[in-house]
C-alpha cells in the first residue's frame, strides 16, 4: 500500500514545495511530500533548471513528482526521464485550473473536456512508469456527483495506485467549501486509496473532512504554507502551537535553506512570499509585512526576525483566546 491509513500528505504547490518547504514540513512530522507540478514538455525539452524544481535532497525519505501534459510522445519521454531518477511515486495532474494549462486543455480541462484521452494518457503512464502512478484531480461537477465518480472509476481501472480528489470544480479555483459528500461518494465506489483534499487548515476542519468524506488519508496544501506545524497539530495529541521565538527560528531555517539552494539573489526574491505566509493570520502589523516584501539582505532578515520575536499586536492574543479553534495559532 502506497499510503497507510491516516496518512497526511503535503500537496504539490507551484512556487512553494521546494526542498526548503518540504524539509520544514518534515521537521514537524510530514512523511509524504510532492515537488511542484512539472510540464512534461519542459521536462523533455527544457534544461536541467526545470528539473531542479523537483530535485530530491539526500535527507528526503519520500518524494513524489507530478507531471502535467496531454501529448503521448512527450508524456512517454517524460516518464523515461522520471524512471531514471529517484522518486517514490509519479502523480499525473488532472486538476490544475491555471489559464496557461487550461489553454492547452491539460490539467483540470483535460479531465473535464477530454476524459477519454485523460484516461488513455493515465494508462500510458502506468504502462511505462517503473514506480507507482497516482492521479490528482478535482470534482468535475457540483450538481452531478456521478460524473466525477464514473470518471474516477475509469482512472482506477488503468492500474493507478491511489487518487487524490480536490473537492472543488476547476472554475472555483481554491475558494468555497469543498464538496465533501462527493469525495465520500467516490471513496465508496473505489477500491484504491482515495486522498481527500481541500480546505484543511486546522484540526477542526481536518476532523470535519475525515468524518464527512470518509477518507482517512488527507492532503494539505495552503494550510501548510507558512504553517508546517499543521502536520504536528493533526497527529500529536500533545501539540502546542509555536511561540514567537519558535516562529522566528522556523522562518530563519526555511529562509537559510532557500538561500543555500537558490543562492542569495534568487533566494531573497523567492523567500519573500514564503515569509509573508508565515506572518499571515498571526496578528503582525502591516509594516512588518511590507518589510518582508522587500527583504533582500541578511541584515534585513535579522531585523525582521527580531520584529517577529517581539510578537503580534496585543489584540491578537485576545483574538486567539476567543477563537481556540482558529488556524495558525501561537503560544504565549
Ligand atoms: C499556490 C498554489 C500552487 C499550487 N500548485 C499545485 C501544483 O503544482 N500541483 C497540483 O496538483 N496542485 C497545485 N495546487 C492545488 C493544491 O495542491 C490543492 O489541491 C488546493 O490548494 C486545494 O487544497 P487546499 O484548499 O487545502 O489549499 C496549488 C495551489 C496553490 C494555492
Amino acid at each position: 500500500m502506497l499510503y497507510p491509513e491516516d496518512a497526511i500528505l503535503l500537496a504539490p504547490l507551484a512556487g512553494f514545495t521546494d526542498q526548503a518547504m518540504r524539509r520544514a514540513c518534515a521537521r514537524h512530522g510530514c512523511q509524504y511530500s510532492f515537488a511542484e507540478m512539472i510540464d512534461a514538455g519542459s521536462l523533455v525539452y527544457g534544461n536541467e533548471k526545470t528539473f531542479r524544481l523537483a530535485e530530491r535532497a539526500s535527507d528526503e525519505k519520500f518524494l513524489g513528482i507530478q507531471l502535467v501534459g496531454s501529448e503521448p510522445d512527450l508524456l512517454k519521454k517524460a516518464v523515461e526521464i522520471v524512471n531514471s531518477k529517484n522518486y517514490d511515486v509519479l502523480d499525473f495532474n488532472l486538476g490544475c485550473p491555471a489559464p496557461k494549462v487550461e489553454k492547452k486543455c491539460e490539467g483540470a480541462a483535460f479531465a473535464l473536456h477530454k476524459p477519454d484521452d485523460a484516461v488513455r494518457m493515465t494508462e500510458l503512464l502506468v504502462k511505462h512508469s517503473r514506480i507507482p502512478v497516482t492521479v490528482k484531480t478535482r470534482i468535475l461537477s457540483r450538481e452531478n456527483p456521478e460524473q466525477t465518480v464514473s470518471f474516477l472509476k475509469r482512472l482506477e481501472s488503468t492500474g493507478i495506485a491511489a487518487l487524490t480528489l480536490h473537492g472543488r470544480i476547476a472554475k472555483e479555483f481554491y475558494s468555497g467549501e469543498p464538496a465533501r459528500e462527493i469525495i465520500s461518494a467516490a471513496r465508496e465506489a473505489l477500491n484504491i486509496p482515495l486522498i481527500a483534499n481541500g480546505g484543511v487548515m486546522s484540526k477542526a476542519n481536518y476532523e470535519v473532512m475525515r468524518r464527512e468524506s470518509g477518507c482517512s488519508r488527507v492532503m494539505l496544501a495552503r494550510g501548510a504554507m507558512g504553517n508546517p506545524w499543521l502536520f504536528a497539530e493533526l497527529t500529536d495529541p500533545d501539540f502546542r502551537p509555536p511561540t514567537v521565538e519558535e516562529l522566528a527560528e522556523e522562518i530563519r531555517l526555511h529562509v537559510e535553506d532557500m538561500l543555500d539552494w537558490y543562492g542569495e539573489e534568487v533566494g531573497f526574491r523567492a523567500c519573500r512570499k514564503v515569509v509573508l505566509e508565515y506572518l499571515r493570520g498571526r496578528g503582525y502589523p502591516g509594516s512588518l509585512r511590507a518589510t518582508a516584501s522587500f527583504l533582500s539582505t541578511r541584515a534585513g532578515l535579522a531585523e525582521l526576525l527580531n520584529e517577529v520575536r517581539r510578537g503580534p499586536a496585543e489584540g491578537f492574543w485576545t483574538f486567539l483566546k476567543n477563537n481556540p479553534e482558529s488556524p495558525r495559532q501561537l503560544s504565549q
